[in-house]
């Protein structure tokens, strides 16, 4: 694998049990990732899109094939926004801190820096029931963000986050479409600014085609990578400018054929 790659995934195949009862989640999946590159993986529900991201994340591993890193760290936002309900902000995002080993006296500034990158500068005392879905949101973004810091040198953060691979999971579904056009203006603010190579999750096709540098369909039953799609358009795209709706919708009739073929 070269220096031009952050991710690769060679022909991984994802079994849950055994015998009679197996089910193939991913079929012999194979997939290149260039570093700083946004990659958005669509397909319907269960067609193993979080089964991917956890393989790559190295929560499971796959049945068959391999996925290699080149020894980037990766951070994983779930589809449910992980925080800890007794913490305040700043303590979810101390806590993710002190995973990845940032000592006592900097994490309460390095939490501050992280909170003021997603614009909740004032919330740093609420606790997440006190916050909106969107808020909470973005909590989890600076939450997966603190776990790409670099390991301290010499007391010095880096900040250099490009050999980091984060890996989002649907991280806006349940949001209104007004949140969700902000969220996607600050992820792709983070990502350009960190140099970040992010691997995102939808299933909607329009995200995908707002966000993504390409487009990887999967197929349901098993999952399978059916066809890729790049999006040429200049960035910041509007998600409902003429041009990424009319992707969008060659993107969507490809998806309606994928599904119709299995009858869902
Ligand atoms: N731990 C598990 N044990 C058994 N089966 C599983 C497990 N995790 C996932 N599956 C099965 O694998 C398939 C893929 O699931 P996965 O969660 O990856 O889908 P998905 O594409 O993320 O769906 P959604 O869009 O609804 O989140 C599904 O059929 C699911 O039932
Ligand atoms: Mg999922």
């Amino acid at each position: 694998m070269t220096a031009a790659t952050a991710v690769r995934l060679s022909d991984v195949s994802k079994a849950f049990g055994a015998g009679k009862a197996s089910l193939l989640a991913l079929d012999q999946v194979s997939l290149d990732v260039a570093p700083g590159e946004f990659v958005c993986l669509l397909g319907a529900s269960g067609c193993g899109k979080s089964t991917l991201l956890n393989l790559v994340a190295d929560l499971d591993r796959p049945s068959a094939g391999t996925i290699d890193k080149n020894g980037a760290r990766v951070a994983l936002m779930f589809q449910e926004p992980a925080l800890f309900p007794w913490l305040t902000v700043t303590g979810n995002l101390e806590l993710a801190l002190k995973m990845r080993g940032v000592p006592r006296q900097d994490r309460r500034g390095k939490a501050a820096e992280l909170l003021e990158s997603v614009h909740l500068g004032g919330f740093a005392k609420r606790r997440p029931h006190e916050l909106s879905g969107g808020m909470r949101q973005r909590v989890a973004l600076a939450r997966a963000l603190a776990l790409t810091v670099e390991e301290q040198q010499n007391g010095k953060d880096s900040g250099d986050t490009s050999g980091t691979v984060l890996l989002m999971d649907e991280p806006f579904g349940a949001l209104d479409a007004m949140t969700r056009d902000l969220l996607h203006d600050e992820i792709e603010r983070i990502w350009r600014t960190r140099g970040l190579t992010v691997l995102f999750v939808t299933h909607n096709v329009r995200e995908a085609v707002r966000l993504g540098d390409r487009v990887v369909l999967l197929s349901s039953r098993p999952g399978r990578v059916v066809e890729e799609f790049p999006v040429p358009m200049d960035r910041p795209r509007r998600i409902d400018a003429p041009d990424v709706a009319a992707l969008a919708a060659s993107i969507t009739d490809r998806l309606r054929e994928e599904v119709g073929r299995h009858g869902a």
